[in-house]
């Protein structure tokens, strides 16, 4: 298999640039630019892209990329930080430029017969930029491709070692055929599309078998999201009938949300076990009225929960702690941003995951098996169908772990919940038939801790108001209100002042991400 590796000197648009190479079915990694020579080599790459960055190459803490990469003998792309990098290391000379480029920025074609334009590129084009140093000196061997307006080197190639470099963002949806530049490099690169999410479902379940061998147990702590639920459908179909899932009915999710998990999972083949914690949670929240303080406790008996129910099942199959292995749901978003930032600690090659359920598998001693840590969000959308997870948890929006407790502004009791989960019901249903639920990335209702007068028939009422939340977004980092038409709002509204009890006012969040957040709390 073709494999491109990026080497990531810092930029945001890192994660960006490998999201087009898997578009085009191209597989490709991230490390950090400062990766070890050797790790750098084992794997393996087919062709090298140097990411942009924030630094100056003049910064004393510039990130520095081992120089033998460029001795590989394999095709190299630099953007932006990654095109001065590479001249400087080359022997070309950067300036810090009289006029920094930000944004908008039309290129002018020089040459013409430039190997990775060829024909597709027009005499001039829009592309996106960001820096403040150029290169003006070319190190031998490269031509100049193009120039922006004030006469900056915008694009240069040395064809024969198949070195390109461009100033600018390809990645970034406002460059001008930005794939086009990824596609032609991946071309003279000799780079075939061959990442077929087909072979990774086998490859994987290989990987499984050999990682956990022919005995051991695994668990999983199964929320009924996508992301847990692909992990454990992928890790059944590698050691059958040796996993156990534990779903933790906290009381804290959404109407029916338990039943239709259970449901949802009744003919996959995965055994799960529902723990019913409700009352658990509930007297564990009385009283908490502090976000942080809900959160930790709701984290804090997670792991109490799920730590005993592990140990119940462990006890079934005889052997002394027979479960070694604990299945988690992380994706390579989580993993990229489990990198240390650039000038914070520098680019130490060590990567972290994120856990969803913080500090259990140390705790309890269990091994990690990550299926999914290679993948974007809807790469596991695609695995999943092929695996067969039904479609309704496919196509579910991200909830939260600590679930509507923290939508619950101050204290989470039973009666405040059931407000809640009764307005979030009506909310979703009405998203649902009107079609607007899957154009949304998350939708929820927050009950607000306060009373508002309203008059219902001939008297006055003073309940609480709720707040509706829609977001889109494309991994919840940053997110804009949904648009959605007035009458729909209007008819949300109305149903919900007039068939939850306790609810008499509805508002609309139209806040953005940054600077607020998603939830509330
Ligand atoms: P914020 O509120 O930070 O949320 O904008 C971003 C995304 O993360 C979800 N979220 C959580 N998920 N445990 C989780 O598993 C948590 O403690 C948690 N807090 C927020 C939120 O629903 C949104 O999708």
């Amino acid at each position: 298999m073709n494999r491109v590796l990026i080497l990531d000197f810092g930029s945001q648009f890192t994660q960006l640039i490998a999201r087009r190479f898997r578009e085009k079915k191209v597989y490709c990694e991230i490390l950090p630019a400062n990766a070890d020579y050797a790790e750098i080599r084992s794997f393996k790459p087919s062709a090298l892209i140097l990411s942009g960055g924030p630094h100056s190459v003049f910064d004393s803490e510039a990130p520095q990329a081992d120089s033998k990469i460029l001795d590989l003998g394999k095709p190299i792309l630099g953007i932006c930080y990654g095109m001065q990098w590479m001249a400087q290391a080359l022997g070309g000379k950067v300036h810090p430029a009289d006029n920094r480029e930000y944004g908008l920025m039309e290129i002018r074609i020089e040459q013409k017969n430039s190997a990775l334009l060829s024909s597709w590129a027009k005499a001039t084009m829009n592309t996106w930029m960001s820096h403040g140093d150029e290169v003006v000196e070319l190190p031998e061997g490269f031509s100049p491709v193009a120039r922006s307006e004030d006469g900056s080197l915008a694009i240069m190639e040395d064809p024969k070692r198949k070195l390109f470099a461009l100033q600018f963002h390809p990645e970034v949806t406002h460059t001008d055929h930005g794939i086009k530049y990824f596609e032609r490099f991946l071309e003279l690169a000799n780079v075939q599309a061959d990442w077929d999410l087909g072979d990774f479902a086998a490859e994987k379940i290989k990987e499984i078998q050999a990682q956990v061998g022919g005995t051991d147990y695994a668990i999983c702590a199964l929320s009924g999201g996508v992301d847990s639920s692909v992990a454990a459908t992928l890790v059944e179909k590698a050691l059958p009938g040796r996993l156990d899932c534990l779903y933790i009915d906290s009381g804290l999710q959404r109407e029916g949300e338990s039943e239709e998990v259970m449901h949802n999972f009744e003919d996959t083949g995965l055994r799960v076990a529902l723990v019913d914690a409700r009352e658990e949670f509930l007297t564990a929240l009385t009283g908490k009225m502090d976000p942080e303080d809900k959160r930790k406790t709701i984290g804090r008996l997670f792991i109490e929960i799920f730590e005993r129910e592990a140990k119940r099942i462990g006890k079934q199959y005889g052997t002394v702690e027979p479960i070694r292995w604990m299945v988690q749901g992380t994706l390579y978003p989580d993993v990229i941003e489990s990198l240390p930032p650039p000038g914070r600690g520098g680019f130490s090659s060590t990567i972290k995951s994120h856990h969803n359920v913080g500090g259990l598998p140390e705790r309890m001693n269990l091994k990690l098996i990550e299926p999914l840590r290679e993948l974007f969000k809807d790469e596991v959308r695609s695995l999943g169908y092929q695996l067969g997870v039904p479609e309704e948890i496919l196509g579910r929006h991200p909830f939260p772990g600590p679930g509507l407790a923290i939508r619950c502004l101050g204290e989470a009791t039973k009666e405040r919940l059931d407000v809640l989960r009764a307005a979030d019901k009506l909310y979703i249903d009405m998203l649902k038939e009107s079609g607007h639920y899957d154009k949304i990335w998350q939708a929820g209702v927050i009950l607000l801790p306060v009373s508002t007068v309203g008059v219902m028939g001939d008297s006055r009422t003073y309940e609480n108001p709720v707040a509706l939340r829609a977001v889109t977004s494309d991994d919840g980092m940053t997110a804009n209100w949904y648009p959605f038409p007035p009458d729909l709002l209007g008819r949300i509204s109305t149903r919900i002042i007039n068939e939850v009890k306790g609810v008499n006012r509805v508002v609309y969040d139209v806040s953005t991400k940054p600077p607020a957040t998603i939830e509330w709390e």
